[in-house]
Protein backbone atom coordinates (compact mmCIF):
# COMPACT_ATOMS: atom_id res chain seq x y z
CA UNK A 1 0.00 0.00 0.00
CA UNK A 2 1.37 3.41 -0.81
CA UNK A 3 2.68 6.13 1.81
CA UNK A 4 -0.07 7.73 3.04
CA UNK A 5 0.51 11.65 2.48
CA UNK A 6 0.79 14.06 4.93
CA UNK A 7 -0.93 17.70 4.55
CA UNK A 8 0.06 20.14 6.89
CA UNK A 9 -3.17 22.52 6.73
CA UNK A 10 -2.32 26.78 7.32
CA UNK A 11 -5.61 28.20 8.54
CA UNK A 12 -5.13 32.70 8.06
CA UNK A 13 -7.29 34.78 9.43
CA UNK A 14 -9.25 35.63 6.84
CA UNK A 15 -13.43 35.45 6.25
CA UNK A 16 -13.15 32.55 4.00
CA UNK A 17 -11.75 30.48 7.09
CA UNK A 18 -15.07 28.69 7.56
CA UNK A 19 -14.20 26.89 4.24
CA UNK A 20 -11.28 25.57 5.49
CA UNK A 21 -13.37 23.33 7.29
CA UNK A 22 -14.58 21.82 4.79
CA UNK A 23 -11.37 21.60 2.77
CA UNK A 24 -10.10 19.58 5.85
CA UNK A 25 -13.09 17.07 6.03
CA UNK A 26 -12.67 16.40 2.15
CA UNK A 27 -8.63 15.81 2.73
CA UNK A 28 -9.31 13.22 5.56
CA UNK A 29 -12.15 11.48 3.29
CA UNK A 30 -9.88 11.43 0.79
CA UNK A 31 -7.09 9.55 3.38
CA UNK A 32 -4.75 12.00 3.81
CA UNK A 33 -3.14 12.60 6.95
CA UNK A 34 -4.00 16.01 8.04
CA UNK A 35 -2.62 18.44 10.72
CA UNK A 36 -4.01 21.89 11.35
CA UNK A 37 -1.88 25.06 11.97
CA UNK A 38 -3.91 28.12 12.91
CA UNK A 39 -2.69 31.62 13.03
CA UNK A 40 -4.26 33.98 15.99
CA UNK A 41 -6.70 35.85 14.08
CA UNK A 42 -7.46 32.88 12.12
CA UNK A 43 -9.04 31.68 15.97
CA UNK A 44 -11.44 35.21 15.39
CA UNK A 45 -12.85 33.41 12.64
CA UNK A 46 -13.33 29.66 13.32
CA UNK A 47 -12.33 27.69 16.69
CA UNK A 48 -9.50 24.60 16.85
CA UNK A 49 -11.94 22.65 18.16
CA UNK A 50 -14.09 22.20 14.53
CA UNK A 51 -10.37 21.07 13.08
CA UNK A 52 -9.89 18.87 15.95
CA UNK A 53 -13.30 17.28 15.62
CA UNK A 54 -12.77 16.68 11.60
CA UNK A 55 -9.19 15.30 11.59
CA UNK A 56 -8.81 13.68 15.52
CA UNK A 57 -5.91 15.73 15.68
CA UNK A 58 -4.73 18.25 17.87
CA UNK A 59 -4.36 21.93 16.19
CA UNK A 60 -1.86 24.05 16.83
CA UNK A 61 -2.59 27.74 17.49
CA UNK A 62 -0.12 30.08 17.28
CA UNK A 63 2.23 30.17 20.24
CA UNK A 64 1.98 26.23 20.10
CA UNK A 65 4.99 25.05 22.58
CA UNK A 66 5.55 21.27 23.41
CA UNK A 67 7.77 19.81 26.09
CA UNK A 68 9.36 16.81 23.93
CA UNK A 69 9.37 18.78 21.33
CA UNK A 70 11.39 22.03 21.62
CA UNK A 71 11.94 22.11 17.86
CA UNK A 72 7.98 21.94 16.61
CA UNK A 73 8.01 24.23 13.91
CA UNK A 74 11.26 22.31 12.59
CA UNK A 75 9.35 18.89 12.98
CA UNK A 76 6.22 19.99 11.60
CA UNK A 77 7.99 21.69 9.02
CA UNK A 78 9.49 17.68 8.46
CA UNK A 79 6.41 16.53 8.78
CA UNK A 80 4.26 17.63 6.09
CA UNK A 81 4.61 16.70 2.22
CA UNK A 82 2.35 19.13 1.32
CA UNK A 83 1.72 22.80 3.47
CA UNK A 84 -1.34 23.94 1.93
CA UNK A 85 -2.46 27.23 3.60
CA UNK A 86 -6.06 27.80 2.89
CA UNK A 87 -7.41 30.88 2.93
CA UNK A 88 -3.78 33.08 2.96
CA UNK A 89 -4.76 36.60 3.77
CA UNK A 90 -3.09 39.44 2.75
CA UNK A 91 -1.31 39.79 5.36
CA UNK A 92 0.28 36.48 5.55
CA UNK A 93 1.01 36.44 1.47
CA UNK A 94 3.31 39.50 2.73
CA UNK A 95 4.75 37.69 6.00
CA UNK A 96 5.89 34.24 3.67
CA UNK A 97 7.44 37.33 0.84
CA UNK A 98 9.36 39.11 3.55
CA UNK A 99 10.16 35.39 5.40
CA UNK A 100 8.78 36.69 8.45
CA UNK A 101 8.42 34.42 11.56
CA UNK A 102 6.53 35.33 14.49
CA UNK A 103 4.23 32.96 15.02
CA UNK A 104 3.83 28.81 14.43
CA UNK A 105 2.61 28.82 11.02
CA UNK A 106 5.13 31.19 9.40
CA UNK A 107 8.01 29.59 11.49
CA UNK A 108 7.30 26.68 9.78
CA UNK A 109 6.82 27.60 5.98
CA UNK A 110 10.13 29.40 6.59
CA UNK A 111 11.83 25.95 8.08
CA UNK A 112 9.98 24.38 5.27
CA UNK A 113 11.70 23.21 2.00
CA UNK A 114 8.83 21.09 -0.10
CA UNK A 115 5.74 22.46 -1.94
CA UNK A 116 3.63 25.08 -0.55
CA UNK A 117 0.39 25.85 -1.65
CA UNK A 118 -1.11 28.90 -1.24
CA UNK A 119 -4.62 29.84 -1.78
CA UNK A 120 -5.12 33.77 -1.51
CA UNK A 121 -9.05 35.28 -0.21
CA UNK A 122 -9.57 38.72 0.06
CA UNK A 123 -12.12 41.11 -0.80
CA UNK A 124 -11.61 41.77 -4.66
CA UNK A 125 -9.98 45.76 -3.87
CA UNK A 126 -7.42 44.28 -1.26
CA UNK A 127 -6.60 41.51 -3.97
CA UNK A 128 -6.28 44.44 -6.76
CA UNK A 129 -3.97 46.44 -4.92
CA UNK A 130 -0.58 46.96 -5.95
CA UNK A 131 1.50 46.36 -2.41
CA UNK A 132 -0.55 42.48 -2.98
CA UNK A 133 -0.13 42.52 -6.45
CA UNK A 134 3.54 43.10 -6.45
CA UNK A 135 3.93 40.45 -3.28
CA UNK A 136 1.70 38.22 -5.92
CA UNK A 137 4.16 38.47 -8.33
CA UNK A 138 7.32 38.18 -6.64
CA UNK A 139 5.99 34.95 -5.00
CA UNK A 140 5.26 33.55 -8.50
CA UNK A 141 8.32 34.09 -9.84
CA UNK A 142 10.40 32.63 -6.75
CA UNK A 143 8.06 29.74 -7.23
CA UNK A 144 7.33 26.83 -9.56
CA UNK A 145 4.93 27.14 -12.27
CA UNK A 146 3.50 24.13 -13.12
CA UNK A 147 1.85 23.80 -16.66
CA UNK A 148 -0.10 20.36 -17.47
CA UNK A 149 -0.67 19.86 -20.82
CA UNK A 150 -1.62 16.13 -22.85
CA UNK A 151 0.45 14.12 -25.38
CA UNK A 152 -1.93 15.31 -28.36
CA UNK A 153 -0.42 18.71 -27.48
CA UNK A 154 2.99 17.06 -27.53
CA UNK A 155 1.83 16.57 -31.39
CA UNK A 156 1.82 20.43 -31.65
CA UNK A 157 4.35 22.65 -33.59
CA UNK A 158 4.09 25.38 -30.77
CA UNK A 159 4.50 22.97 -27.97
CA UNK A 160 7.97 22.14 -29.04
CA UNK A 161 8.56 26.03 -29.98
CA UNK A 162 7.72 26.66 -26.26
CA UNK A 163 10.02 23.85 -25.26
CA UNK A 164 12.85 25.56 -27.43
CA UNK A 165 11.88 29.31 -25.70
CA UNK A 166 11.85 27.56 -22.51
CA UNK A 167 15.55 25.91 -22.85
CA UNK A 168 16.90 28.85 -24.34
CA UNK A 169 15.80 31.41 -21.42
CA UNK A 170 16.57 28.49 -18.69
CA UNK A 171 13.21 28.32 -17.28
CA UNK A 172 14.48 26.29 -14.01
CA UNK A 173 11.40 26.86 -12.45
CA UNK A 174 8.99 25.94 -15.19
CA UNK A 175 7.76 22.19 -15.04
CA UNK A 176 5.66 21.08 -17.36
CA UNK A 177 3.67 17.76 -16.25
CA UNK A 178 2.23 15.71 -18.98
CA UNK A 179 -0.64 13.37 -19.10
CA UNK A 180 1.14 10.28 -21.53
CA UNK A 181 -2.36 8.18 -22.03
CA UNK A 182 -1.39 7.92 -25.58
CA UNK A 183 -4.86 9.12 -26.69
CA UNK A 184 -5.36 12.48 -28.55
CA UNK A 185 -8.71 14.25 -29.10
CA UNK A 186 -10.03 11.74 -31.76
CA UNK A 187 -7.96 8.35 -31.96
CA UNK A 188 -5.07 6.76 -30.15
CA UNK A 189 -2.09 9.01 -31.07
CA UNK A 190 0.14 5.97 -32.75
CA UNK A 191 -2.97 6.23 -35.49
CA UNK A 192 -2.26 10.09 -36.03
CA UNK A 193 1.28 10.94 -35.03
CA UNK A 194 3.52 8.46 -33.21
CA UNK A 195 5.51 10.08 -30.52
CA UNK A 196 7.97 7.51 -29.96
CA UNK A 197 10.31 7.91 -27.41
CA UNK A 198 9.18 10.90 -25.92
CA UNK A 199 11.84 11.31 -22.85
CA UNK A 200 14.72 11.34 -25.55
CA UNK A 201 12.86 14.25 -27.83
CA UNK A 202 12.07 15.77 -24.80
CA UNK A 203 15.63 15.60 -23.57
CA UNK A 204 16.97 16.81 -26.93
CA UNK A 205 15.92 20.09 -26.34
CA UNK A 206 17.70 21.05 -23.74
CA UNK A 207 15.01 20.19 -21.01
CA UNK A 208 15.38 17.44 -17.90
CA UNK A 209 13.11 14.82 -18.16
CA UNK A 210 11.28 12.52 -16.25
CA UNK A 211 9.36 9.32 -16.86
CA UNK A 212 7.19 7.84 -14.19
CA UNK A 213 5.69 4.86 -15.72
CA UNK A 214 2.76 4.64 -13.58
CA UNK A 215 1.50 8.09 -13.65
CA UNK A 216 -1.37 6.54 -11.06
CA UNK A 217 0.71 5.95 -8.63
CA UNK A 218 1.15 8.85 -5.82
CA UNK A 219 4.67 7.61 -4.02
CA UNK A 220 5.65 7.87 -8.09
CA UNK A 221 4.51 11.22 -8.39
CA UNK A 222 5.70 12.83 -5.65
CA UNK A 223 9.04 10.66 -6.05
CA UNK A 224 9.27 12.38 -9.32
CA UNK A 225 8.59 16.06 -7.90
CA UNK A 226 11.97 15.55 -6.19
CA UNK A 227 14.18 15.87 -8.81
CA UNK A 228 17.00 17.79 -8.05
CA UNK A 229 17.95 20.34 -10.94
CA UNK A 230 21.32 20.47 -10.83
CA UNK A 231 21.69 21.89 -14.52
CA UNK A 232 19.03 24.73 -13.62
CA UNK A 233 17.00 23.83 -17.19
CA UNK A 234 13.28 23.25 -17.37
CA UNK A 235 11.87 19.66 -16.47
CA UNK A 236 8.96 17.82 -17.78
CA UNK A 237 7.25 14.89 -16.30
CA UNK A 238 5.46 12.04 -18.08
CA UNK A 239 3.25 10.44 -16.33
CA UNK A 240 2.03 7.19 -18.18
CA UNK A 241 -1.74 7.08 -17.57
CA UNK A 242 -4.17 4.99 -18.62
CA UNK A 243 -7.38 7.24 -19.82
CA UNK A 244 -10.63 6.42 -17.68
CA UNK A 245 -8.08 4.26 -15.38
CA UNK A 246 -10.67 2.35 -12.42
CA UNK A 247 -13.40 1.24 -14.58
CA UNK A 248 -12.64 -1.14 -16.92
CA UNK A 249 -15.65 -0.65 -19.14
CA UNK A 250 -14.14 2.67 -19.89
CA UNK A 251 -10.37 2.23 -19.96
CA UNK A 252 -8.52 3.52 -23.39
CA UNK A 253 -11.20 4.30 -24.98
CA UNK A 254 -10.78 7.52 -27.17
CA UNK A 255 -14.60 8.56 -27.04
CA UNK A 256 -14.28 9.54 -23.44
CA UNK A 257 -12.26 12.88 -24.67
CA UNK A 258 -15.55 14.52 -25.17
CA UNK A 259 -18.47 12.49 -24.36
CA UNK A 260 -20.35 13.00 -21.26
CA UNK A 261 -21.47 9.86 -19.30
CA UNK A 262 -25.27 8.50 -19.41
CA UNK A 263 -26.85 7.76 -15.82
CA UNK A 264 -26.14 4.41 -16.26
CA UNK A 265 -22.69 4.95 -17.10
CA UNK A 266 -22.37 6.77 -13.99
CA UNK A 267 -23.94 3.88 -11.91
CA UNK A 268 -20.78 1.85 -13.09
CA UNK A 269 -18.33 4.60 -12.96
CA UNK A 270 -19.00 5.46 -9.59
CA UNK A 271 -19.27 1.42 -8.26
CA UNK A 272 -15.46 0.84 -9.57
CA UNK A 273 -14.55 4.14 -8.18
CA UNK A 274 -15.97 2.71 -4.89
CA UNK A 275 -18.38 5.56 -4.09
C1 LIG B 1 -14.14 40.84 9.59
C2 LIG B 1 -12.78 40.75 8.95
C3 LIG B 1 -12.65 40.00 7.82
C4 LIG B 1 -11.40 39.90 7.18
N1 LIG B 1 -11.28 39.16 6.05
C5 LIG B 1 -10.10 39.11 5.42
C6 LIG B 1 -9.96 38.34 4.23
O1 LIG B 1 -10.91 37.72 3.74
N2 LIG B 1 -8.75 38.30 3.64
C7 LIG B 1 -7.67 38.98 4.14
O2 LIG B 1 -6.61 38.93 3.53
N3 LIG B 1 -7.77 39.68 5.28
C8 LIG B 1 -8.94 39.77 5.94
N4 LIG B 1 -9.04 40.49 7.10
C9 LIG B 1 -7.82 41.10 7.67
C10 LIG B 1 -7.00 40.06 8.44
O3 LIG B 1 -7.78 39.44 9.43
C11 LIG B 1 -5.78 40.74 9.09
O4 LIG B 1 -4.92 41.24 8.08
C12 LIG B 1 -5.03 39.82 10.01
O5 LIG B 1 -3.94 40.51 10.60
C13 LIG B 1 -4.50 38.57 9.28
O6 LIG B 1 -3.71 37.82 10.18
P1 LIG B 1 -3.08 36.41 9.79
O7 LIG B 1 -2.66 36.48 8.38
O8 LIG B 1 -1.94 36.25 10.74
O9 LIG B 1 -4.15 35.40 10.07
C14 LIG B 1 -10.27 40.58 7.74
C15 LIG B 1 -10.44 41.33 8.91
C16 LIG B 1 -11.68 41.41 9.52
C17 LIG B 1 -11.82 42.22 10.78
Amino acid sequence: MSKKIKILLGVTGGIAAYKSAEIARLLIKKNYLVKVVMTRTAEDFITPLTFETLTNEKVYPYNAVEKDSPMLHIDLARWADIILIAPTTAEFLSKILHGRADDMLSTICLAYDKKLVLAPSMNKNMWANKATQENYKILKKRDKIYVLISDGECQEGTTWETLLFAAKHKLENLIILIDYNKIQALSKLNDALPLHNLVKKIQSFNINCVDVKNGHNFSSILKSFKLKNKKKLPTAIIFNTIKGKGVKEFENDPVWHARKLSKEELVIAKKRLGF
